[in-house]
């Protein structure tokens, strides 16, 4: 396997929560330039899943893969592998967690200076050439609270693609943003899924699962309930939870 290549190969992971099994044994692959929705009723695990695949929570068995790197149980021993993996993928919350005291350009560069120690005039270049993709050059110096909702989850997605990652987790972007908003921070993903990005989509946005991703993977109770194109999963479910989560989505 090429060294940063993003094939993520998680396998047997088990989480819990106290007492609480979060995470039933999931094993799951994910190749490079994949996009998947990762769909599923509230509390079913898609925020931990993608929590442990960035190392922000532990987990209590199993092994988790991405490129060279492996994630194993427990909080000790992680460290490198975690920032490692951080570097391949970035993460974008639906609260977009933008540092509120810096611009929209500082936001984006900080990161490429401090972690990749990039000289701040080439950060500078990157980061208006980001935000520019993302329809920001009037807003480089604008602070998050002079920002829209959407214009926000915009620079939180140009402050993720400044660390040139292999790939994106993306913990539901577009459920605080009006529609408006959401459609062009969803065309904004469809372009980076042009550019080979490997893409998980945590997501409530069934048409847009339905149009723009290779596979949809349905988390339930901890568990992958269905796992297929999203023809299959979408249009034809096998489960009837999957049936009845779906018909309550998509009113
Ligand atoms: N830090 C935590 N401490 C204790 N329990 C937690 C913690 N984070 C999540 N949980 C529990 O783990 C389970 C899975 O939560 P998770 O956030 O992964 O679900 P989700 O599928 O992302 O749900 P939603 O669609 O509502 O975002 C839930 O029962 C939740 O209460
Ligand atoms: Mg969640």
């Amino acid at each position: 396997m090429a060294i940063g290549e993003l094939h993520v190969r998680i396998s047997g992971l088990t989480k819990r929560f106290g007492e609480r099994l979060v995470l039933d044994d999931i094993s799951l692959e994910f190749r490079p330039g994949e996009t998947v929705a990762l769909l599923g009723p509230s509390g079913g695990g898609k925020s931990t899943l993608l929590r442990c695949i960035n190392g922000l929570n532990s987990f209590d068995a199993g092994e988790i893969q991405v490129g060279p790197h492996v994630l194993r149980p427990g909080k000790n021993g992680n460290r490198a592998a975690v920032a490692s993996v951080r570097r391949l993928f970035g993460m974008i919350f639906q609260d977009f967690q933008l540092f509120p005291h810096l611009s929209a350009l500082q936001n984006v560069i900080e990161a490429p200076t401090r972690v990749l120690r990039l000289h701040r005039n080439i950060a500078v270049e990157r980061g208006v050439r980001l935000l520019t993709g993302v329809g920001l050059a009037r807003h480089l110096h604008s602070m998050p609270q002079q920002l829209s909702g959407g214009q926000k989850q915009r620079v939180a997605i140009a402050r993720a693609l400044a660390m040139e990652p292999r790939g994106l987790l993306c913990d539901e972007i577009t459920s605080a943003l009006d529609p408006e908003l959401k459609s062009e921070v969803l065309n904004d993903l469809q372009e980076l899924k042009g550019q080979g990005l490997t893409l998980i989509l945590v997501t409530h946005e069934i048409g847009f699962a339905r149009r723009a991703t290779d596979r949809v993977v349905v988390l339930c109770d901890g568990r992958i309930l269905e796992d297929g194109s999203p023809a299959e999963v979408l249009d034809n479910p096998r489960s009837e939870r999957l049936r009845a989560f779906l018909q309550r989505v998509m009113v």
